[in-house]
């Protein structure tokens, strides 16, 4: 049995995961989204075309590439037909794409539980994507939730849309002061709609990975958010509500962990954040804007400002500990090409006390100062750099630094948001 490889983000998102799956998928046979739904906006760039995938699992531009939606995913029924057809429509395969029967579903009222609980919070919002991701993973735990094999037997479909909303009913009229859900127009709605061209995906996903392990086929488990934004590890309150982390690829695909020997952690050549929450190395000078303005920091589906800020050795020691890291893969150090100086968190000072592991207080990271470790730039265009040998030695400079601190290999570096552009770094 050949054990199955994670990408997983190491920051707060948007690192690139896609990118690097879909790098990476080149060698692999199957690529497996453990956990989130379409709060993710994973892009792809390949012959200067690109692709912003949020439910599609970043392997499907290969034909040789089973896609996979596991067991640990919410699936917005309309907004993953919607990507299978805007996928089809650009000339993409969908065909071998398949969806766990025990993924949860997305209904239009979690949705609306979601902006009505943001709104709610006011000033203590925290910048959801809104995509109804924690209300669906809340009835999931509250046993309320509606799985994708639920579709494929009409009565127990109407019968689970009953006392769901029965519940869900009560919130929206008494607590929300909002109009009830009719559970029977909503499931005639998504019967209609969305049943038959749903069924041919939907299977049985954990032993259809099984199978292509026991077959020593490479599989892939590609996750979605960060560590940062893990429901367990992350800065809570301010999280998604799955697990990104590697222990989440165990039970999001139904794999135990002696069945994966890989775990590369993407992380970005600086730091972004999108939402509320604590951030010690947040910048808020021009250097912040220049980021944003040369990396094109807005969010993939949703469009917001990214917030930016330098690397931080720090948050990627402890996300090397929680998720077995066996490499990193740095992306868009292109984007720092220009800048004269570059810095690296190598600790934080709380309370005039120097540290160098992430505090167990989340009230101090909120006042954590980053001590940093500052290298001169490389002034030079990396993009079209494909061999270690020729990147400046500023630039291999700065990697090495963040080997050192972090204690990972870095395997593979991106220049750019192409497929090609990136280079693999010798063991
Ligand atoms: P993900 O959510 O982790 O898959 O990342 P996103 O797709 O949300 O955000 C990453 C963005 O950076 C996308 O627009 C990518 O096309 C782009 N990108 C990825 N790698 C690089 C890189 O090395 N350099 C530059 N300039 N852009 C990159
Ligand atoms: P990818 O996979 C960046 C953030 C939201 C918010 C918090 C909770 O593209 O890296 P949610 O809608 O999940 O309940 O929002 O998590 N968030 C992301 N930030 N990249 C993402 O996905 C994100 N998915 C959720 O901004 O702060
Ligand atoms: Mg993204």
């Amino acid at each position: 049995m050949v054990p199955a490889t994670i990408v997983l983000g190491t920051q707060w998102g948007d690192e690139g995961k896609g990118k690097f799956t879909d790098l990476l998928a080149k060698e692999m046979s199957m690529v497996v989204r453990y956990q989130g739904g379409h709060n993710a906006g994973h892009t792809l760039v390949v012959d200067g075309e690109t692709f912003a995938l949020q439910l599609v699992p970043s392997g499907v531009l290969y034909d040789h590439i089973v896609p996979v939606i596991g067991n640990g995913v919410v699936v917005d029924p309309f907004v993953l037909l919607s990507e299978v057809d805007m996928l089809n429509r650009r000339g993409i395969d969908t065909s071998r794409l398949r969806v766990s029967g025990n993924a949860h579903l997305i209904m239009p009222y979690h949705q609306q539980l979601d902006a009505l609980h943001e709104r709610h919070l006011g000033k203590s919002k925290l910048g959801t994507t809104k995509r109804g991701i924690g209300p669906a993973y809340a009835d999931k735990a509250m046993r309320l939730g509606i799985r994708v094999q639920d579709l494929l037997d009409e009565g127990i479909f109407r019968e689970k849309l009953h006392a769901s909303l029965l519940h869900t009913n009560k919130v929206l009229t008494k607590v929300f002061n909002r109009l009830p859900v009719d559970p029977d127009a909503l499931a005639d709605k998504v019967l209609t709609e969305c049943l038959e061209p749903l069924k041919p995906f939907i299977t049985d996903t954990t032993d259809l990975i099984h199978e292509a392990l026991e077959a020593d086929q490479h599989v892939l488990l590609e996750g979605a958010q960060a560590t940062f934004l893990d429901l367990d590890h992350g800065t809570y309150p301010f999280v998604t509500s799955s697990n990104p982390t590697a222990g989440g690829a165990c039970t999001g695909a139904g794999v135990g962990p002696r069945h994966i020997d890989r775990v590369v952690g993407v992380a970005k050549a600086y730091v972004t954040r999108v939402g509320a929450g604590p951030f010690p190395t947040e910048l808020f000078d021009d250097v912040g804007t220049k980021i944003v303005d040369i990396g094109r920091e807005y969010g993939t589906n949703t469009g917001r400002r990214r917030r930016p800020g330098w690397f931080d050795t720090v948050m990627l020691r402890h996300a090397s500990r929680l998720n077995s890291l066996t490499e990193l893969a740095i992306t868009k150090i292109d984007v720092l090409d220009t800048f004269d100086v570059v810095k690296l968190c190598v600790a934080y000072e709380i309370d005039e006390v120097r540290t160098e592991k992430l505090p167990y207080h989340q009230s101090e990271l909120h006042h954590a100062t980053p001590i940093y470790e500052e290298m001169p730039g490389w002034k030079t265009d990396l993009s079209e750099i494909r061999r270690p040998e020729d990147l400046p030695a500023e630039a291999l400079n700065y990697l090495k630094a963040i080997e050192k601190h972090v204690g990972v290999p870095i395997s593979l570096v991106s220049t750019g948001p192409g497929r090609n552009q990136h280079l693999r770094l010798p063991a």
